[in-house]
């Protein structure tokens, strides 16, 4: 096996990777090493499997497929339904909110209610819905209504695209780019990747592209938008991050996955004093609830519960032997979390059919049991307390101090009400521009070293960096959540972050957040009277792994946003399609991917564009 030192930065890390060799508990790094080496027609995007002709393996030796495919075509096809995988899993999250904002409105979900009732109203009357002297139901009906046939096949463009500027509507137009219907684009990547279709590799990417813009403006905006709605707008608040947010003395309950629905129930039930008392009955003094992944950003940024780590950190987690239950909804879920709670007292409990996990504890979460359900769950976790191994518990370190809950309202309302003092920052060079670092980990690259390396880089510039997803665990621990990191900035940023009290890298959320960071470019391009690809912003996933972070960063540069990649997607058996990626989408999009292993590197590759985009907009560079 590779030395500890080498697969993370973190030192609570390093002390559960050596307790689970210790304990022989397989992680993730150790499967990487038993599939290593990958592949090689796999990682250039060179096999197909889309008939039974093939498969097919493509090279210079074998150009073409049985049915004649050459490896442009093959690399389109895969890459195409590798975004449009992503780009179902935020959307269909999405849905789920409709689905929960419908119940409401049909009065099915006695747990959940209208927690911003001003938000409805401004969603609604954004996407054109009559608010003036209206009931909140009936706005909310017509809402829930609108959203859903935003993913359907009888409207010309989704209708939150209402916050994109005109001329880069006209470009997507002019492409053949427009987002439609969210499950109309999927379906239709489907079709045109089904043997015999769209052979024309440029032409399948433009697909690939619009079906990434439904999930940007489409699905996961709604995602966003009725999880603000439902639970409420996220504002500023202190929090923890760290394995060390899992507590001895305490019933210790993990949220995972993705969704808020069940995790806000689940921490609705952890409060009740009923449940509570059982716990202390048990010899606990509590109830700990603390998120991984996104469920863990979305319950960090509206109700301030403690982060206690990213992607690669889910499986440590388990392995300090003092966590209780770790309940689940959907994506990255890592399987062998399945196993690794058997090798403790861990009760892994999973809450949606569409992801279930065998050998797991089944519950078919519905809006209308919620919180009967949530109570059944956290009884579970309380009961499993009891049989806690205190020989086994080992928890690293102190927590970490981090700030939270930037959404666009909260920035908004800091700024006094207006972008005007943000558009004068960056106008006056405190602020030279601003790069969202977003996603995942991946056990191919040094755990965190990129997401943090990068944002340290940045912040040094001037930069202001936006965070969400697995990168705010990153951030967070490497102290760059907290006001106090402005000692680690910039002068500019220094000055105007120490003038707001605000951290120089704001947290916004979860993955489908990003659609907060789009929409605040949105706002910005508006308020300047540009388009989004003149501003000087970027984007960064450093140590993406999933199909969602290549539709985030495809949905990004298709806005207009220069993208980096820490490593390519399986794409360069293709130079069509790798030089699309990197250059030529500049031409069509006004911006591009580029792909950059070095933190400092990237980090000046960020400093030219926006240097450009600020002399383009007659700013000082
Ligand atoms: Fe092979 Fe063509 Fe079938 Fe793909 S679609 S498996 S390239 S024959
Ligand atoms: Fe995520």
């Amino acid at each position: 096996p590779r030395p500890i030192d080498e697969l993370t930065i973190w030192d609570d890390a390093k002390a559960m990777l050596k307790k689970a060799r210790r304990e022989g508990v397989e992680t993730v790094h150790d499967r990487l090493d038993q599939q290593t080496p990958h592949c090689k027609f796999c990682e250039l995007g060179t096999t197909c499997r889309n008939c039974t002709m093939g498969p097919c393996r493509v090279s210079e030796k074998r150009p073409r497929g049985v049915c004649g495919a050459d490896a442009d075509v093959i690399v389109a096809r895969n890459f195409g339904r590798f975004v449009t995988g992503g780009a179902a899993g935020h959307s269909d999250h999405g849905r789920d909110l409709i689905e929960v904002l419908e119940a409401i409105v049909e009065g099915e979900a006695p747990d959940y209610k209208i927690t911003d009732e001003g938000k409805l109203f401004r969603l609604a009357g954004e996407v054109g819905i009559e608010t003036e002297g209206r009931e909140l139901m009936a706005v909310a009906e017509d809402l829930m209504e609108c959203f859903f046939a935003d993913f359907g096949s009888r409207k010309k463009s989704v209708s939150l695209l209402s916050r994109v500027p005109e001329v880069r509507k006209e470009k997507w137009a002019k492409l053949g780019m427009t987002p439609r219907g969210v499950d109309r684009e999927i379906a239709e990547m489907m079709h045109r990747t089904h043997m015999g279709c769209d052979n024309d590799a440029p032409n399948t990417l433009i697909h690939a592209a619009r079906t990434a813009l439904a999930d940007g403006w489409g699905g996961s905006m709604i995602g966003t938008e009725l999880s603000d709605v439902i639970f409420g707008t996220p504002t500023p608040k202190m929090s923890t991050a760290n394995l060390a947010v899992i507590k001895e003395d305490k019933v210790n309950l993990l949220v995972h996955g993705h969704n808020p629905v069940v995790s806000e129930m689940i921490l609705a039930a952890a409060r009740e004093p009923e449940m509570v008392a059982r716990a202390k009955e048990l010899g606990a003094t509590g109830i700990n609830v603390a998120g991984l992944c996104c469920t863990g950003n979305e319950l960090l940024m509206r109700q301030g519960i403690p982060m206690a780590g990213n992607h690669l950190m889910t499986e440590l987690a388990i392995i300090t032997g003092a966590v209780e239950a770790v309940v689940v909804d959907y994506q990255c879920i890592m399987p062998s979390l399945v196993q690794i709670s058997g090798c403790y007292h861990t009760k892994f409990i999973d809450t949606a059919n569409k992801a279930r996990f065998t050998g797991a504890i089944h519950f078919d979460f519905q809006p209308r049991t919620a919180m009967k359900q949530a109570r059944e769950i956290v009884s579970i976790a309380i009961e499993a307390f009891a049989e806690r191994d205190a020989g086994r518990v080992e928890i690293p370190g102190e927590p970490i101090e981090i700030m939270t809950g930037f959404s666009n309202e909260a920035v908004i309302e800091a700024l006094g009400g207006t972008l005007d003092p943000l558009v004068k920052a960056i106008a006056d060079g405190d602020i030279r521009g601003a790069v969202g670092i977003v996603g995942c980990n991946n056990p191919k690259i040094k755990h965190d070293s990129l997401n943090v390396g990068l944002t340290k880089e940045l912040i040094k510039k001037d930069i202001l960096v936006i965070v969400t997803g697995c990168v705010t665990t990153a951030a967070g621990k490497a102290g760059l959540l907290v006001p106090e990191a402005i000692e680690m900035a910039g002068p500019g940023l220094k000055k105007i972050c120490g003038a707001l009290g605000i951290p120089p890298v704001l947290h916004y959320g979860s993955c489908v957040d990003n659609s907060r960071i789009i929409q605040l470019c949105a706002a910005l391009a508006n308020e300047l009277g540009v388009d989004i690809s003149d501003l000087p912003v970027g984007a960064s996933s450093p140590e993406w792994y999933s199909e969602k972070a290549a539709a985030i960063g495809l949905y990004a540069v298709a806005s207009g946003i220069y993208t980096h990649l820490g490593h390519p997607p399986n794409i360069l058996g293709s130079e069509t399609v790798t030089n699309l990626a990197v250059s030529g989408l500049e031409d069509l999009v006004g911006a591009s991917f580029f792909i950059e292993p070095d933190a400092v590197k990237t980090a000046e590759m960020f400093d030219e564009r926006i240097k450009a985009k600020r002399k383009g907009l007659g700013l000082s560079e």
